[in-house]
């Protein structure tokens, strides 16, 4: 059975037994995480309880670059079968591993995920989530097999290509980032295709954050059923969580393999339900790398779960900490400016922002494409109304430049909201 309901008793009786023998395994066969256990005081003999979790150090991307590539393992090379990295901004990639049986986990939760997206076996699912050490192609793609979908393998990429093999092969999903999901948008448009024609029932997009808008923009454009994935190469890979299709209301966690908590990024402490805070991620199968409490950076709420209620869900992610720009001492994400920009008609979803420094002070502009068919005072009158908007919206001033359709960068997979001009101090 790919789905589960397992009760909420025996998920927490299954969480605990699964988080002490994590605990054990990490403590006796990473030494990263001896020195740390014991540089906190603390032994897995300690965790009697799930709420014990607390008591233990938190792990960050910094101690996977000093471990750099294979320390935080906690197996054998040879039990290794497979290797994936995130290339990250700055400085070394993050590595991690998989057993056989960490792969088949994974290929287990991906396939939960399709399926509580609507997917179903003999469903064509097209993955244009990238290949190669990024997770997100092989992931989308093993899930989908498990499943007992067949794959059409596209990967990144060569979007005219897309368009034709979709138009060609009928899926039924596909999965993609969301940003790469508008540029096979406009290229069905540019070959005079109505994506409303296309056989596509449902997206499955995530990867990088994207807004409630964007949601209604796919949809509308695509005629099809928009739905979130959540995960990170750290803790396994995309299907950590995933967002039901009935509800589509934040995405339910997987928790018999993924223990979530929240905490206030600033003073650590724990939050309780429905406080937005850091969401952090502790493995409770994993056997080449077990993670413990892992900063994901990641800013959500936990709540209740709804459509699967074993499970809680975590609220859609607005902003990762990275990229929020704190702009004369107010907080703004891209996420904030997709909100506005998708409600004024005249302009496209195709936005950057640019950070550059005038005098002393930090200034952003915000890029972004007007629609095709806006006049020039369409597009005077979207660039006032978006600055008044950013204004009373988000709290602070911003330019606006309206560029013509088409002149910004497009994604091939995880978009660059941000350009960075400033000055170096
Ligand atoms: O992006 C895994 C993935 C692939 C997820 C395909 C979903 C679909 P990383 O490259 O390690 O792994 O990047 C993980 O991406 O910490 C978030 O900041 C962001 N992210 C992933 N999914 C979402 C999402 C993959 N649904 C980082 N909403 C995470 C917002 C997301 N941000």
């Amino acid at each position: 059975m790919i789905e589960t309901d397992i009760g909420a008793d025996e998920l927490a009786a299954l969480q605990l037994e699964r988080l002490q023998w994590t605990l054990r395994h990490a403590y006796a066969n990473v030494p990263a995480y001896t020195r740390k256990f014991d540089e906190a005081g603390v032994h897995p003999d300690d965790c009697k309880e799930l709420a014990d979790l607390a008591k233990f150090p938190f792990t960050t991307k910094q101690d996977l670059r000093e471990n750099y590539p294979f320390g935080m393992f906690a197996v054998p090379q040879d039990e290794i079968r497979r290797i994936h990295a995130s290339s990250g901004t700055t400085g070394k990639a993050t590595v991690v591993g998989y057993t056989e049986q960490d792969i088949d986990t994974w290929a287990t939760v991906m396939a939960r995920s399709i399926h509580a997206a609507g997917g179903r076996p003999g469903h064509k699912v097209h993955v244009a989530y990238g290949y190669g050490l990024f997770t997100g192609g092989l992931g989308a793609h093993y899930g989908a097999e498990k499943l007992g979908c067949t794959v059409i393998p596209a990967s990144g990429g060569m979007t005219a290509r897309q368009v034709q093999l979709i138009t060609d092969f009928k899926p039924e999903i596909i999965m993609v980032t969301p940003s790469y999901m508008l540029t096979l948008l406009d290229e069905f448009e540019r070959q005079g295709v109505d994506p409303k024609t296309s056989s596509l029932k449902v997206g499955i997009f995530g990867a990088e954050p994207w807004t409630e808008q964007m949601r209604a923009e796919i949809e509308e454009r695509f005629a099809l059923d928009a739905v979130d994935i959540y995960g990170l190469s750290e803790v396994m890979g995309p299907g950590v969580a995933q967002e039901c299709v009935e509800t589509k209301d934040g995405l339910h966690i997987w928790e018999d393999h993924f223990y979530p908590e929240v905490i206030d990024p600033y003073s650590e402490e724990v939050l309780g339900s429905g406080e937005t805070g850091e969401l952090l991620f502790t493995s409770l199968t994993k056997q080449a790398l077990p993670i413990i409490r892992y900063r994901t950076r990641d800013l959500t709420a936990l709540r209740p779960g709804t459509a699967r209620p074993a499970f809680r869900r975590m609220d859609k992610v607005t902003g990762r900490t990275d990229d929020l720009i704190i702009l004369r001492g107010v907080n703004v994400f891209p996420t904030q400016i997709e909100e506005i920009v998708l409600r004024t008609p005249a302009l496209s979803p195709h936005f950057q922002l640019v950070r550059s420094t005038r005098g002393r002070l930090e200034h952003l502009t915000v890029l972004v494409e007007a629609r095709h068919d806006a006049s020039p005072a369409d597009r005077d009158a979207a660039a006032a109304s978006l600055v008044s908007g950013v204004k009373d919206g988000v709290g602070v001033t911003v330019s606006v430049d309206v560029v013509d359709p088409d002149t910004l960068e497009r994604s091939m997979g995880k978009m660059r909201r941000i350009v960075d001009q400033r000055e170096k101090p």
